[in-house]
């Protein structure tokens, strides 16, 4: 190459660049839409929503070049998507952990969406106390000349794993990875505080929803045959365990 094909060349790696971006924004478009139509109709069927927040982000160039580097990722369309799967990332803030696999069921029962990779933190969190359900997914976006199927990372979370997830990425990045052992160990304690708050909260839910359809559906009025019905079987039995006159 002379170095007089540089500027075409480098003119064209940015453009193949800007579009490969671009392709991530209408990934993250398609699943954002996924989400609130979950959200929506889940709302008006059931009255009752599962979905507290969305939010998505396209890494920046920035992190996409500093992680390239980090790991060894080559900087074209195809090492970049094939190797680096968090370009385009979907966060879920649920109410309950419930929500969190309820949701997820939902999403990956749509045949247009491939679930290429699933990590629990919640069954298996981090040592540090992470938790939160990893999905990266492949879903197509349909452009003017070809179909490009797009890898998107789903990130699922109740609110108080997303309130210690932000924390203590503020923390590890303040301390660049090295934060001192009392507040990893604070860290950790909070991870557990959060974990029980979780299964606190979605406890008493269950109780309220177990109560309000009770009150919905109270059980019947006894018909006055069912009342005479109980009232001989009453006598019967009491005779019988009080040793009454045989027959
Ligand atoms: P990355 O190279 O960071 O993408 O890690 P990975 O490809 O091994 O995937 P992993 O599942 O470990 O993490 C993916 C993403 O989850 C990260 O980019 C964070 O957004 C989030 N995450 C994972 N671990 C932690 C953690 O310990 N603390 C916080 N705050 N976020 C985390
Ligand atoms: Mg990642």
């Amino acid at each position: 190459m002379t170095s007089l094909d540089l500027p075409t060349d480098l003119h064209a790696r940015t453009e193949e660049l800007r579009r490969l971006l671009m392709t991530y924004r209408f990934g993250v478009d398609e699943v954002m839409t996924k989400v609130n139509i979950l959200r929506d109709e889940f709302r008006h069927v059931h009255d009752y929503n599962p979905i507290e927040h969305v939010s998505s982000r396209i890494k920046s160039f920035d992190s996409i070049l500093a992680k390239a580097r980090r790991k060894r990722i080559p900087l074209t369309p195809q090492g970049l998507r094939s190797q680096m799967l968090d370009i385009a990332g979907v966060r879920i803030t649920c109410s309950f952990v419930t929500d969190i696999y309820r949701v997820r069921d939902m999403l990956v029962g749509q045949r247009d969406l491939v679930v290429l990779e699933e990590r629990d933190y919640i069954a298996h969190p981090k040592p540090n106390g992470y938790k939160s359900l990893h999905l990266i997914v492949q879903v197509p976006v349909f452009l003017s000349d070809r179909v490009e199927d797009v890898v998107v990372e789903i990130q699922l979370r109740t609110i108080a794993m997303d309130f210690w997830a932000s924390l203590e990425h503020k923390i590890f990045y303040k301390y660049g990875g090295e934060a001192p052992r009392h507040l990893t160990d604070a860290l950790k304690l909070a991870a557990d505080v959060a974990s029980s708050l979780d299964t606190s909260m979605e406890r008493i839910h269950d109780e309220v929803q177990e109560l309000e359809a009770r009150r919905e559906h109270p059980e019947p009025e006894p018909s006055q045959e069912d009342e005479i019905l109980v009232a001989l079987l009453r006598a019967a039995t009491a005779s019988v365990a009080h040793g009454g006159p045989r027959s």
